[in-house]
């Protein structure tokens, strides 16, 4: 399988490639007509098995801006969600679409989409990997401090989930530093981890001020991603004391800026002051979503 026919994980993407569409994103915020109409007569797929706001209508109203047409198809109506084969999936929506987003739990669920399809594949966040997202959030930091990351210094204070893991490929390939605090049993994936080591300056904390001192970007995300709901109350627990407040924010560099993929719970993992203060640039990154998203679409499908 070419990996490069899909956006399953930023990984998968040469540094150049990724620059390239972080352009592209960048002129089309400027002018949403920038990428033209190349989706003309095309339709996109997409698949949803957990909840969406932004990754859903990004995706949606993005694909018609750049001339197709996106389908909605909520895993718990469309066979998949009754036990029909992900490679039986791909084969039939390859003869409909020509394309597909999905958002499901599993890495080796869209991985199997885009093996047995003929058409490309976007995660669009699974338990493992977020790259859309992280597409986003580099816009967002590269409108705040220049288009080279080099000498960005990233932290990430909390769970190591699918957003920690992605921003960790981000760093591998965009040569930006990353400093993650997160509580013992809940470090990033261990292979993302180390192939990031090799690369770029990665430091792993316990104590989330240590982190976030001094780094230009201070970024988090709920406790309780989709999907482990049951762990709530343990993971309250593990989590505590990991919470971005203006304490922390004071401790970072002077012009340090506050991200979140959202949804966020103000009070838990940040605090509201810091959401809705002047650091936080978690609207824009929001909007670069639909950026990012069209830059994306029109290299894979235009
Ligand atoms: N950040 C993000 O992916 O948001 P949604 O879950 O609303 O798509
Ligand atoms: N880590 C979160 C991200 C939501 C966009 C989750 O997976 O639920």
């Amino acid at each position: 399988m070419d990996r490069t026919r899909h956006f399953l994980s930023i990984a998968d993407w040469s540094t150049d490639r990724l620059i390239e569409v972080l352009d592209l994103a960048d002129r089309l915020k400027v002018d949403p007509t920038a990428a033209g109409q190349p989706l003309i007569g095309k339709t996109l797929a997409m698949i949803f098995a957990k909840s969406s706001t932004r990754t859903r209508v990004s995706f949606e109203v993005g694909t018609q801006q750049l001339g197709g047409q996106a389908l909605f198809l909520s895993s718990r109506d469309v066979q998949l969600g009754r036990g029909e084969p992900i490679a039986d999936t791909a084969r039939v929506l390859s003869r409909y679409v020509h394309g597909i987003m999905i958002r499901t739990f599993e890495q080796e669920d869209v991985e199997g989409l885009a093996k047995h399809g003929s058409i490309p594949v976007i995660n669009g966040l699974t338990d493992l990997l977020h790259p859309c997202q992280i597409m986003a959030d580099l816009q967002t930091i590269r409108e705040e401090f220049g288009p080279s990351l080099q000498d960005v210094t990233v932290a990430w204070v909390g769970d190591g989930c699918n957003m920690a893991n992605s921003w960790l490929n981000a760093a591998r390939k965009l040569g930006f530093s990353i400093r993650l605090a997160c509580p013992e049993g809940y470090d990033p994936d261990e292979d993302i981890l180390s192939s990031a080591r090799e690369v770029s300056s990665v430091k792993l904390f316990r104590e989330p001020g240590e982190a976030a001192s001094g780094a230009q970007v201070v970024t988090t995300d709920v406790w309780v991603s989709m999907g482990q709901e049951e762990e709530a109350a343990e993971r309250a627990r593990a989590f505590e004391g990991y919470h971005v407040d203006e304490k922390m924010m004071s401790g970072a560099a002077e012009d340090a800026i506050f991200l979140h993929c959202l949804p966020a719970h103000r009070g838990e993992e940040v605090a509201d002051e810091v959401i809705e203060g002047s650091q936080s640039r978690v609207w824009d990154e929001a909007e670069n979503r639909l950026h990012a998203q069209k830059a994306i679409l029109t290299t894979l499908m235009g």
